[in-house]
C-alpha cells in the first residue's frame, strides 16, 4: 500500500510541541496501556499516571510572578507564585478522562466542556454542546482531548476558545499520543498554541486511527467496547 510521505515536524518540537522525555518508566507505562489485552482497571490506572505527568509539564509553560514569604524562622523566601487564571476545557468524551488529574493537582479548577464526536464515517468533527466559563477570555485554558489524530477536533475546539476571547497564546493542549498530521494541522493553522504530549507516533491508518496507536482511546478508558 502507498503511504504519503512522513511530514516533518521537526520545526515544531521544542518550541510550541513538549514531548515528555521518553524515559524507561513511560515506555513501559505506554507498553501496558497500548497492549490490545490490557485490563480496563490497569489501562486507567496508567493513562491517568501519564496525564498527571502531562498536566504537571503542562504547568510549567505557564506565567509565574515573584512572590516573598516570610519562613517560620523568621527569615523571607524569594519565591514565585502563578500569575495568572486558569481554567480547563475537555473536548467531550475523551477528554473528560483527564479532568480528575487536573483536579488533583489543581484545586479547584474550573472546567468548560465541549461535546465533539469525529463523524464514524467522515471523521469530521461535529460540534454537539459547550458550556465554557463567563471569563474564560482572562484565563490560560488547559485544553483535555487525549487523541490528537487528524487534528479535526482540536481546530473545532481551539476555533471556539478563539471565538470567546481567549488568546492564542495561552491554550495549552494537553494530549496523550499524537501524530505528525495532527501536529502539522494544529501547528501551522495556530503558531502560538502550545501542545503538550507523552508519544508522537507513525502515522494514521485509512480509518484516521493512530499507528501502532492505542484503538479508541474513550471506549478503552469508559468501558463502552465490551472487547476491551
Ligand atoms: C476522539 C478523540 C478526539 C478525536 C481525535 O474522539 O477523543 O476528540 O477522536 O481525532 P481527530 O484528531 O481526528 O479529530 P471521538 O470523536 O472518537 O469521540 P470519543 O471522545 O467519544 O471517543
Ligand atoms: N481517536 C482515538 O480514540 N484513537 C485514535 O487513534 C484516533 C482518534
Amino acid at each position: 500500500m502507498l503511504h504519503t510521505p512522513p511530514l516533518s515536524i521537526e520545526k515544531f518540537l521544542g518550541k510550541n510541541v513538549h514531548l515528555l522525555p521518553q524515559t524507561n518508566q513511560l515506555r513501559a507505562m505506554h507498553t501496558i496501556i497500548r497492549n490490545r489485552h490490557a485490563r480496563r482497571e490497569d489501562f486507567v490506572f496508567y493513562s491517568s499516571r501519564i496525564m498527571r505527568l502531562l498536566i504537571e509539564t503542562s504547568m510549567n509553560l505557564l506565567p509565574f510572578e515573584k512572590y516573598q514569604v516570610e519562613t517560620p524562622v523568621g527569615k523571607k523566601y524569594d519565591g514565585l507564585r502563578f500569575a495568572s487564571q486558569l481554567c480547563g476545557v475537555s473536548i467531550i468524551r475523551a477528554g473528560e478522562s483527564m479532568e480528575t488529574e487536573l483536579r488533583a493537582i489543581c484545586k479547584s479548577i474550573r472546567i468548560g466542556k465541549i461535546l465533539i464526536q469525529r463523524d464514524k464515517l467522515t471523521k469530521l468533527p461535529h460540534i454537539y454542546y459547550m458550556n465554557l466559563p463567563d471569563d474564560i477570555d482572562k484565563r490560560h485554558v488547559l485544553l483535555l482531548d487525549p487523541m490528537l489524530a487528524t487534528g479535526g477536533s482540536a481546530l473545532a475546539a481551539i476555533e471556539i476558545l478563539l471565538d470567546k476571547g481567549v488568546r492564542e497564546k495561552n491554550i495549552i493542549f494537553i494530549n496523550f499520543i499524537t501524530v505528525p498530521e495532527g501536529i502539522t494541522a494544529v501547528c501551522q493553522r495556530f503558531q502560538e498554541v502550545n501542545i503538550v504530549t507523552s508519544a508522537i507516533d507513525e502515522r494514521l491508518n485509512e480509518n484516521a486511527y493512530m499507528l501502532p496507536g492505542i484503538g479508541d482511546f474513550g471506549d478503552r478508558f469508559f468501558g463502552t467496547d465490551l472487547n476491551c
